[in-house]
């Protein structure tokens, strides 16, 4: 009976349901949900790899002061003292063990519909990087942010439900944040997430100068309606725009370069079904 069953199982199982969590973990944190691209110390070549997830870029807003927290296993400057359910918490929710709130510089709004699968994953990974020891400031909150309600984002999502393949596609959309840098911001730095989701417009300032984001909606003029899905993943995966000039920082090309094939499909097919605007 076992042994039936056992084969079964091997035949009905994807090869994505067959990885390990480690595995699945460290492609979420490095191909999908970036964490690098915040967390991990820039040098003047880019990522330090050799301290990563140690503690990354300071974020100086009007609202808070804030830097890409040490996530290694480090006890006293890292996570190390966290235990799984408090870190899949403040995952989900951006509530720290000690009952504070992160920044939403860090994008646990659009983290909401991790599976529980993938919290696991992530926890399992974060656990089996090396430690390193780096201190990073404290952050400092200036006044109270509201509360925002990404497009896409909601009630955690099922696994089963991710065998579909815009409905994988809306998924990992909404935990690469995609919209998060997509979407301009109106005063008080509150996303226009209802009227301008994927509209672009945001500015970022940086070593590489100023980037504004485009527009990413299926709009034919303003948007990517008139893009091929190549022109597309060439952008999100190579930096490169459709008239071939080099997109700059901080959208984490290196990253999504690594993502699946399947992935990237459904993340291509997704973006051509969010609303235009122009
Ligand atoms: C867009 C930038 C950004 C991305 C992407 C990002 N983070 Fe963060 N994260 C931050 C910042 C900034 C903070 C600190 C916020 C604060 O202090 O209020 C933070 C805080 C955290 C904390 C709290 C640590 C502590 O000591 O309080 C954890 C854990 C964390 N991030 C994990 C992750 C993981 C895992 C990923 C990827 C799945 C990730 N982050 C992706 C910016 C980011
Ligand atoms: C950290 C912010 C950030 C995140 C996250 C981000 N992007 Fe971007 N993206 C940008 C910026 C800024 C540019 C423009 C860079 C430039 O013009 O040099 C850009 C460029 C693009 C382009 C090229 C469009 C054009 O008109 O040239 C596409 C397509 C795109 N992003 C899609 C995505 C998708 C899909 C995701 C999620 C998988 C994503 N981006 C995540 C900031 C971001």
């Amino acid at each position: 009976m076992k042994m039936v069953f056992g084969i079964v199982l091997a035949l009905s199982v994807s090869p994505a349901a067959a990885e390990t969590l480690v595995e699945r973990g460290a492609y979420l944190v490095n191909s999908v949900m970036v964490c690098h691209n915040c967390h991990t110390p820039r040098g003047p070549q880019g990522l330090d790899m050799s301290r990563a997830l140690s503690g990354g870029q300071t974020f100086d807003e009007p609202a808070f002061k804030v830097t890409g927290s040490n996530i290694t296993p480090d006890k006293d400057t890292g996570i190390g003292n966290w235990t799984d359910a408090e870190l899949k918490h403040l995952l989900a929710s951006g509530i720290r063990p000690n009952g504070t709130k992160v920044a939403p510089i860090m994008p646990t709004e659009f983290y909401t519909v991790l599976t529980a699968r993938d919290l696991d994953a992530l926890a399992a990974y974060l656990r089996s990087v090396p430690a390193v020891r780096h201190e990073t400031p404290a952050p400092e909150y200036k006044i109270p942010l509201k509360p925002e309600t990404p497009t896409y984002a909601g009630k955690q999502a099922a696994e089963a439900e991710l065998a579909d393949k815009l409905a994988r596609g809306r998924y990992l959309l909404t935990i690469a944040h995609c919209l998060e840098c997509h979407t301009p911001e109106g005063p008080s730095a509150v996303h226009d997430f209802a009227a301008a989701s994927g509209k672009g417009g945001r500015t970022f300032k940086g070593p590489w100068g100023e980037s504004i984001s485009p527009n990413i909606t299926p709009d034919p003029v303003a948007g990517l309606g008139q893009w091929s899905d190549d022109e597309i993943k060439r952008a999100i995966t190579q930096g490169i725009a459709r008239d071939g000039h080099k997109l700059k920082p901080p959208m984490a090309y290196a990253g999504y370069a690594t993502m699946t094939a399947q992935d990237l499909d459904a993340i291509v097919a997704f973006l051509r079904t969010l609303p235009p605007r122009g």
